[in-house]
């Protein structure tokens, strides 16, 4: 599928914004804060049903009090999103849904600047990104990831509440324990398959013989669900005195391993940069496969932080996709 246009009212800094695409490549060019990464933005929220960064009530341009975005496809299809501060509502030419329908979801390879710190940030960046990566191969993932999300936000709830009851939490441990085996050997097996690509990705951008993998690190891995539940069960005391619950999948990590060293504090920047560019790769390969769809790629602002050879490779890899990018101007 090839967007055709997009239009912004009232989105962040834009009041009225449209862009005609290309089928290849378009450029959004110009300065700091002038708007370019949330067209992107609005892109993502149409493709993918939310935004990457914010919520909506702060996408509203200030001082309005809706916003209305519109994605046009090649084949005459139409998506359009507005939000009047209280309800999103997606439009398309048959219906109204407060959510994207799943007909209209389209992967996204998306591409920022600060994916290229991936490898140093703290764990919780990294689950979020290889969740995103997952859930978008994986409805059933996605979901149970939501439906996790949501019953451990409710037994902390429990666990910091004034009168705890031990047995107001078993519903939840066993909706958990549940949910978290299956998501941690989705996550496994995910991670195994990216691997099996990694190395000859990564020898393809940086011509070399450098080893590298990633370790999926969690203390759930291959338990049993009723091991994971009579773990949830014997931490009580320990989840009541602190407030939260201090086993599960909620706390796992991934580790770069770079000529079996850890890659934060041994991979060179444009190692690192290697690794991140072959990450992308093979979302995109995994997408194609997985789905057989071709995804959109997003790039914001990545060029200027990427030397000649990388952005090559960039350009070489995606040569067949429709690639949206943005950059900042030249002149300051
Ligand atoms: N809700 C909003 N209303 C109005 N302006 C906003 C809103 N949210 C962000 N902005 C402003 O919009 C500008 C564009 O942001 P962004 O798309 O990140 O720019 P760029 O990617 O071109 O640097 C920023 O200057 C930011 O302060
Ligand atoms: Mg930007």
């Amino acid at each position: 599928m090839i967007i055709k246009s997009i239009k912004l009212t009232n989105f962040r800094n834009h009041s009225h914004y449209s862009l005609e695409c290309q089928d290849e490549t378009s450029l959004i060019l110009g300065k700091n804060g002038c708007g370019k990464t949330s067209v992107l933005e609005a892109i993502y929220i149409l493709t993918r049903g939310k935004s990457f960064r914010a919520t909506d009530p702060e996408i509203i341009k200030r001082g309005t009090d809706f916003y209305r975005i519109e994605l046009s496809y090649s084949n005459g299809e139409t998506i359009a999103a507005t939000y009047d501060g209280k309800v999103k509502t997606f439009i398309t030419l048959d219906k109204k849904s407060k959510r994207l329908p799943s007909k209209n979801k389209y992967p996204i390879i998306l591409f920022l600047p600060s994916d290229l710190n991936l490898i140093s940030h703290a764990p919780g960046r990294r689950r979020d990104y290889f969740d995103l990566i997952f859930s978008q191969l994986d409805e059933t993932y996605s979901t149970s990831l939501t439906k996790y999300k949501k019953a451990l936000r409710q037994r902390n709830e429990i666990l910091k509440s004034d009168r705890l009851i031990k047995e107001s939490l078993f519903s939840w441990n066993i909706i958990l324990a549940r949910l978290g085996t299956y998501i941690t050997s989705t996550r496994e097996q995910y991670i195994t398959k990216i691997n099996s690509l990694l190395e000859n990705t990564y020898h393809s951008i940086a011509n070399n013989t450098d080893t590298i993998q990633i370790i999926y690190h969690s203390e759930v891995k291959n338990l049993t669900e009723q091991t994971y539940l009579n773990q949830l069960e014997q931490n009580y005391q320990k989840d009541s005195y602190l407030g939260h619950t201090t086993f599960g999948i909620h706390r796992d990590d991934y580790l770069f391993e770079f000529n079996t060293n850890p890659a934060d504090g041994s991979a060179s920047r444009g190692e690192t940069r290697s690794i991140i560019l072959a990450l992308k790769f093979i979302e995109a390969k995994l997408i194609e496969e997985i789905l057989h769809q071709k995804p959109l790629i997003l790039l914001d602002d990545v060029f200027s932080e990427l030397d000649d050879s990388r952005r090559r490779c960039l350009v070489e890899n995606f040569k067949n996709h429709q690639v949206i990018l943005t950059s900042v101007e030249d002149i300051e």
